[in-house]
This record gives C-alpha cells, structure tokens and sequence, in this order.
C-alpha cells in the first residue's frame, strides 16, 4: 500500500512558500461537510465555509464563512480569492447542477489549482436518478485545473428515511432482491480529507469509488435490524409503481418522491452493491461495517 502524501507534511506544487494552505468547503455544513472539516480543522491549514447561511455556518463549525450568493457570481469569486484547494459537496436540489458549476468556474476564474467534488457510484444511465452529477463532472472534467471526484456508494443514513417502518417492525419498499453496499459518511470524509490534501501534479484527474466493505440484499439487513433491535422486521418489496404513490401519499413532494423511487429501482438493478479497496488503500484502514453505524444508531430505528 502506498500511503500518499499530503501537503500538510510539506510544500505543495501550488504553493511553494511556507504560508499554511487555504481550503474553502461548499457544502461544510452538510452530513459529510461537517465532518470533513472537524478532521481539516485539526491539519495546519485556513479554512472557509462557503454558504448561504453565514450565522448557522458560523455557529455550527467555529471556521471562517463566506457568504455566496448564487445570483451573483462575484460573491463566489470573492469568497475564493487565495484559496489554493476546494471541496464542493452541495445538497440535492433542482439547482445542484448550475450551482455546483458556477463553483467551478469561479474556482477556474480564481486560480485554485485542485477541485473535490462529491459524486455518487452508479452507471450513467436513464436509471440513475441523480445522474445529473455526471452533467457537474463533465464540466469539471473540461477545466484547465487538477480534481478529484469521490463517487461514494450510498449513504448509510438514507436508512433514516425508513425508521419510522422499520421501527413498527415492517419495512416496505420497491427492492426487491437487489443489493446495496451502504458506505458509512464519516469514511467519505475521511477519503476526501486525503483527497483535498494529496500532494498531486498540476492538472491531474482522479477517481475514487467509495463504499463499505460489502453489500447487503434488503431482506438480509432487515434480518440485521432485527438482531441489532432484537425485534422482528421484515421487508415487503412492492412495485416501482406503488413505492412512488405511497411516497406522494406520505405528502413528499414529486421531485423527492421520483428521487427516491429512483434509488429504489438502482437498488432493485443491485447498481450500487460494487465492493471497493479505494478507502482502505488511502487511508491504511478498512471501511467501517454497516452494523456497527446500525448499533449507534439504533433508538432511531426503535422508536414509532
Ligand atoms: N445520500 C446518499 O446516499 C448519497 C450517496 C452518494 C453521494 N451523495 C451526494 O453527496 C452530496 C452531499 O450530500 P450530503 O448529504 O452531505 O449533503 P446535505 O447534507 O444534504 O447538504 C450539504 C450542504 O449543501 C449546501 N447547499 C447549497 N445549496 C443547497 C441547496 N439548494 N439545497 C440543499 N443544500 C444546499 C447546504 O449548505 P449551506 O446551507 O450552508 O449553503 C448543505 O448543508 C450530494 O451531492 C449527494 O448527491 C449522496
């Protein structure tokens, strides 16, 4: 295994001088935001959180915050003046693809030399529902800067979205047999930790595919909820079709309810149960296991 280097441990090609390396985080105050920049805010490095919401920013992660305004481009070039590395990593929204793009091209416009962006795994095809990162990788692909995307499986808190079923001791969704390889966050953190601090040459391309350490099939995890729980839980697989209506029933609007029947159906097409090595080559450790993050996390899956 090759540890890799980082630039904290020395010079970087972008900055040769001794001054500490500027990193500005899109997305900082999000699920894998807040943990990435707990772990950078322990490396010698300045920090900027890139947000809409200056005082919860401020409050939540205690680091510089710059406010961006999506409708002025000059509020993103001015936040990322002098900054060497950025990290985008934005919510899902219907403008996650203009959003995320405009980073980019203010990255470009300001001279930072290495974009991470988050990504997710799966096939660019008709059945992706978040294939529109593809659109922002693309882009991203095109500029004259050095990135890495972290395509990471799916995430184990998507779980949460099912508690309240899981927690009556009936689980319904549109599966099938299909299977997942759940990825715990904080190791996404931790890969795109390596990722924004590796020493790399100018404009290089990177891919790192992030998962856990194996895939489950939706009747074997409900087998685990019932062990960790110590109560029965069962999966009942229904249609596409059905998962979709009893998601508007439950007053989720269309946008989410198509994403998440989406999912359903790349679980179903067992489209994201690929196994990687990449975690645990980056960091020399093996990815966290899923039942672990499920005994943390248990009282949410017990209460009704
Ligand atoms: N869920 C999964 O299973 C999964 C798997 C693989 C990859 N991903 C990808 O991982 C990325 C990050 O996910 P996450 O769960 O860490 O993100 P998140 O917590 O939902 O949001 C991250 C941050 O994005 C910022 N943001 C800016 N504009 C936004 C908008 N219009 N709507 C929502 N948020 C906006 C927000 O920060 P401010 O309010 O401070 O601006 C928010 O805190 C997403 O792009 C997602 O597609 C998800």
């Amino acid at each position: 295994m090759i540890v890799p280097r980082l630039i904290t441990e020395g010079t970087m090609s972008e900055t040769p001088t001794a001054r500490r390396p500027r990193i500005a985080l899109a997305g900082a105050t999000g699920r894998v935001g807040r943990t990435l920049t707990k772990l950078l805010a322990a490396d010698s490095l300045d920090l900027v959180a890139l947000t809409r919401r200056p005082s919860e920013a401020r409050e939540q992660l205690g680091i510089e915050v710059a406010e961006i305004d999506f409708a002025n481009s000059k509020t993103i070039e001015d936040a990322l003046k002098g900054t060497d590395r950025l990290f985008i990593s934005h919510g899902t929204s219907p403008q996650q693809v203009t959003d995320e793009i405009a980073l980019i091209d203010g990255a470009v416009a300001a001279g930072i030399g290495h974009v991470v962006k988050l990504s997710t795994m799966g096939p660019a095809t008709r059945r992706n529902p978040v294939a529109w990162h593809m659109q922002i990788e693309a882009h991203l692909a095109q500029q004259p800067i050095s990135s890495t995307v972290i395509r990471a499986s799916a995430f184990a808190e998507m779980l949460l979205s099912f508690a309240n079923q899981i927690s009556t001791g009936t689980w319904n969704g549109a599966g099938e047999n299909g299977r997942v390889n759940f990825v715990d966050t904080r190791d996404v953190a931790e890969a795109a930790r390596i990722a924004l601090l590796e020493d790399i040459e100018p404009e290089s391309q990177r891919i790192y595919h992030i998962t856990g350490p194996r895939a489950w099939s939706m009747q074997q995890l409900a087998a685990e909820f019932s062990r960790v729980l110590d109560r029965s839980v069962s999966y009942k697989s229904r249609s596409l079709g059905e998962q979709r209506a009893a998601l508007l029933a439950g007053g989720l609007p269309p946008f989410v309810a198509d994403l998440f029947t989406g999912l359903e159906q790349f679980f179903r097409d067992s489209a994201l149960a690929e196994t990687t090595s990449t975690f645990q080559e980056l960091t020399g450790k093996p990815p966290r296991k899923l039942t672990d993050w499920l005994v943390e996390n248990a009282a949410a899956f017990r209460q009704a």
